[in-house]
């Protein structure tokens, strides 16, 4: 029988996202309002255009996954709110309202952090044991961490500028893949994989980045401008504007998948290498979780898949709606904490929202 039931909000960054989930693991409700219409209309996320909109979905948000789930506050465990990393304008949001309600109803409050969260939500679905090694490849997030405990995470890697959605973006924005007629409404990151299906990578010369740096770090920054450069070339031998090659995209976005492809799975072996070596990781039963906005990419995957086939890890991908952004990994990793006896809050009296 289900004897906790927690209530998870997240307002970290766009998307305003809650639901209920019992220590089962069942998900009794959610809902998410997605900001994505609007930030992609200013090329970016703009922090107060972002934090107004949390505010103006919040309740909703929230009354609407409790009503889903049929649930009523009195009977939550406990509420579960992200309280970093992320946007500060954002996190404030969501914070400002969970205390408001633990205050009222009298409910223990547990602090969530985010990419902890994500990295622990395949636990929902599978029986996953400490410790497994996570891949966690969004617009936002580029780590390398393995998951030792509930709290405890042993950073491995990590992207030193930007993360690999995020260049994705930024060459399908170079390339107005928004206007091209097979790709609106889909994702920098998607738009790319759709059209590489019809490209043919060699044509184009994109070597991964850090192949001689002994570290399991990451870079996308200089692909990013290593595509933009041959871009410029492209559109200036045919005498276009910027924005308007329509010959040669499809090559273009095979180069840069499988460019961006090879370095997450170069650095991913090497992860799993030093795993092995040093006895983190056993060599009998390791797991590989990948997750985040970017793991839905099946070209990545099946280069992913390579790999762990070839060192013997289990590649395991919680479903898409869950590896990207949303409230089940909040209230989850909630009910993980209260398993664990870990940081439950019975007063806030400590925190305080305060804006800047
Ligand atoms: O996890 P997510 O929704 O949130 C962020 O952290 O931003 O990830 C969104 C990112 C975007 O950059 C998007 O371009 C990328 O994931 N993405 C993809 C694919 N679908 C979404 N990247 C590559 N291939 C895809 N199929
Ligand atoms: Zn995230």
């Amino acid at each position: 029988y289900p004897t906790k039931l927690v209530l998870g909000i997240e307002t970290s960054c766009d998307d305003t996202a809650a639901a209920v989930v019992d220590d089962t693991g069942k998900i009794l409700g959610e809902a998410l309002h997605s900001q994505n219409e609007v930030h992609l209309k200013t090329g970016g996320i703009i922090p107060p255009v972002a934090q107004q909109l949390h505010r103006e979905n919040i309740e909703r948000i929230v009354k609407e996954t409790l009503y889903v789930s049929g649930i009523s506050l009195d009977e939550l465990s406990a509420v579960a709110t992200t309280v970093k990393p992320g946007l500060a304008l954002s996190l404030g949001v969501g914070l400002e309202y969970s205390l408001k309600l633990v205050d009222k109803y009298k409910k223990p409050f547990i602090p969530i952090h985010h990419m902890e969260a994500h990295a622990l939500t395949i636990r929902l679905i599978n029986q996953v044991e400490f410790p497994f090694l996570v891949l966690l490849i969004s617009g936002g997030h580029c780590i390398l961490v393995v998951a030792q405990g509930v709290s405890d995470f042993l950073l491995l890697g990590q992207s030193i500028d930007i993360a690999p959605g995020d260049m994705l973006d930024k060459v399908a924005r170079r390339l107005s893949l928004t206007k091209h007629p097979e790709c609106c409404r889909m994702s920098g990151g998607k738009a790319i994989e759709h059209l590489a299906q019809q490209g043919n990578r060699l044509h184009y010369e994109l070597r991964a980045p850090m192949r001689h740096h002994r570290n399991c770090n990451f870079s996308f920054s200089g692909l990013c401008f290593n595509a933009t450069r041959i871009i410029m070339q492209k559109e200036k031998e045919e005498g276009l504007q910027e924005g308007h090659l329509l010959s040669c995209v499809t090559d273009i976005a095979a180069a840069v998948q499988h460019a961006v492809a090879l370095h997450i799975v170069q650095r991913t072996h090497r992860a799993i290498l030093f795993c092995i070596k040093s006895g983190i990781l056993s060599q009998t039963n390791a797991t590989l979780v990948v997750s985040g906005g970017v793991a839905s990419n099946q070209y990545i995957r099946r280069a992913l898949q390579i790999v762990t086939d070839a060192t013997n890890f289990n590649l395991l991908c919680p479903p898409p709606r869950l590896c990207t952004d949303n409230g089940v990994m909040i209230a989850w990793n909630g009910i993980e904490r209260m398993r664990a006896g870990l940081g439950v809050l019975h007063s806030t009296d400590g925190i305080r929202y305060e804006p800047k």
